[in-house]
C-alpha cells in the first residue's frame, strides 16, 4: 500500500462512517417503537377467551355488574365472554359482567383497562335496545369509559361472536355481537318488547297508566315517568340509590390502618394509577413524535 492509499482511506474513511451515521439502520430503536409487536397467543391461551388471571390483576373495577334482566333467550350469555382483536387492542365482552381491552405491544407499560362494568338496559320506544356497560376507567375530561352492547342475528351461524367495535365518541364504544339468539325464526315468541318480559303485577301496572294516557287522563310527560317507574320495579333500570349497593369500596385492599393518612398510602401501591398510566402514555407520545421529528429533519421517510 503506497502512502497516497493509506491517505486516502484515513480521510475518506470518517466521511463515510458519519455517512453510515443516517443510515436506517442506526435508527431501528425507533422503527419499534412506531410498530407494536404482536404476541397475542403468548399471552392468552387458546380456546379461552378470558384474560388471564395476571392481566386482570391490577383492573380494579369500582362496581360490581347488576343481576341479569331483560329477555329470559338472553340468560345463556350470562357469565360468557367473547374476545375480539381490533387495532393492537384485544377486548374481552363479557355480556352481563364486564367489557376490558388489553394493548397488545411490549410497549413501555401498555394499556389495560376496564371499559364499563354491566349496568342497565338502554329502553327506546318500549323495546330493549343495547346493554349499557358503565362506570369503567377515567378517560380524562370524558368521563368513565363506557360501552353499549347490540345484538343483531346472526343467521347463519350457531356461534356467538363479537362483530364489530367502534368508537363514536371518545371512551364511549359500540359493540355489536351478532348471535342467533336474537333471530326471530328461532322462536315462537320472539321480542324485545319490555312488556312481554314485565310480572302480571307490573304488566297491569302499564295496562292502568296506557288507559289513562289514551283517554288523555294523564300528560304523555306523566306516561314516561311512570313508564320508567315500572321499568325500574322489573329491575330493567338501575334507581339512583342502587349505585351505592354496587359500589366496591376498595380501601380495605390497602391495608389502610385507621387514622393513617391514606394519600400517603396509595403512594405504596405497586400498581400505577389511571391518571399515572395516562401521563405516561402522553410522556411516551410527546418522545415518539420528537423522535419522529428527528428522522423527517435527517430526511429519512417512514420506511
Ligand atoms: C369480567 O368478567 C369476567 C367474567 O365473569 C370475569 O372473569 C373477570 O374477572 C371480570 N373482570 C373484571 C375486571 O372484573
Ligand atoms: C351457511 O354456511 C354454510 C357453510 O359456511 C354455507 O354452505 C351455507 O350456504 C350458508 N347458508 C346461508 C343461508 O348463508
Ligand atoms: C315520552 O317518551 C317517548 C318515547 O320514549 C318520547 O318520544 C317522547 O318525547 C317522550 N315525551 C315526553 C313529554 O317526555
Ligand atoms: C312483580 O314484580 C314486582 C316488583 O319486583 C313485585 O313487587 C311484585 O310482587 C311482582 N308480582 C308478581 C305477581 O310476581
Ligand atoms: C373493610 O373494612 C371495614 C371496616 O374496617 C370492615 O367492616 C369490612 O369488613 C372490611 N371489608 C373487607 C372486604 O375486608
Ligand atoms: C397526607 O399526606 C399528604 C402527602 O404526603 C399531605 O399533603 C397531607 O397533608 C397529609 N394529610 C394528613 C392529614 O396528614
Ligand atoms: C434534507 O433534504 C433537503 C432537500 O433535499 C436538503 O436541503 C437538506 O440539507 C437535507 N437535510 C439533511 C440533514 O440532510
Amino acid at each position: 500500500m503506497n502512502s497516497l492509499n493509506f491517505f486516502l482511506i484515513l480521510t475518506i474513511f470518517p466521511i463515510f462512517s458519519s455517512q453510515l451515521k443516517k443510515s436506517p439502520q442506526r435508527f431501528a430503536p425507533v422503527k419499534i417503537i412506531e410498530e407494536p409487536i404482536q404476541y397475542l397467543n403468548s399471552l392468552y391461551t387458546a380456546n379461552h377467551n378470558q384474560p388471564k388471571s395476571d392481566d386482570e390483576i391490577d383492573l380494579k373495577p369500582k362496581f360490581k355488574p347488576a343481576e341479569f334482566s331483560g329477555p329470559s333467550f338472553l340468560a345463556e350469555l350470562k357469565g360468557q365472554c367473547f374476545d375480539y382483536l381490533s387495532n393492537n387492542y384485544k377486548w374481552f365482552v363479557c355480556p352481563y359482567q364486564n367489557v376490558t381491552q388489553f394493548e397488545q405491544n411490549l410497549r413501555w407499560e401498555p394499556f389495560k383497562g376496564i371499559i364499563g362494568v354491566w349496568y342497565e338496559w338502554e329502553i327506546i320506544d318500549e323495546k330493549f335496545h343495547s346493554l349499557l356497560m358503565l362506570n369503567g376507567d377515567e378517560c380524562g375530561i370524558n368521563g368513565p369509559r363506557q360501552a353499549k352492547i347490540f345484538f343483531i342475528c346472526n343467521q347463519n351461524d350457531t356461534k356467538t361472536q363479537v362483530d364489530e367495535i367502534t368508537e363514536p365518541h371518545v371512551c364511549k364504544y359500540e359493540i355489536k355481537i351478532k348471535t342467533h339468539l336474537v333471530c326471530e325464526k328461532n322462536y315462537d315468541l320472539f321480542t324485545m318488547n319490555v312488556y312481554a318480559y314485565l310480572n302480571d303485577t307490573l304488566k297491569l301496572k302499564w295496562d292502568n297508566i296506557y288507559s289513562q294516557y289514551q283517554n288523555k287522563f294523564i300528560t304523555e310527560k306523566m306516561y314516561n315517568i311512570s313508564l320508567k317507574q315500572i321499568y325500574q320495579d322489573g329491575e330493567f333500570l338501575r334507581r339512583p340509590e342502587d349505585i351505592k349497593n354496587l359500589e366496591i369500596k376498595q380501601i380495605n385492599a390497602t391495608n389502610v390502618e385507621p387514622g393513617s393518612n391514606f394519600s400517603n398510602s396509595i403512594k405504596k401501591v405497586k400498581f400505577l394509577t389511571y391518571d399515572e398510566l395516562q401521563n405516561k402514555l402522553e410522556e411516551c407520545e410527546k418522545e415518539n413524535k420528537r423522535l419522529k421529528n428527528i428522522l423527517t429533519a435527517n430526511n429519512f421517510t417512514e420506511n
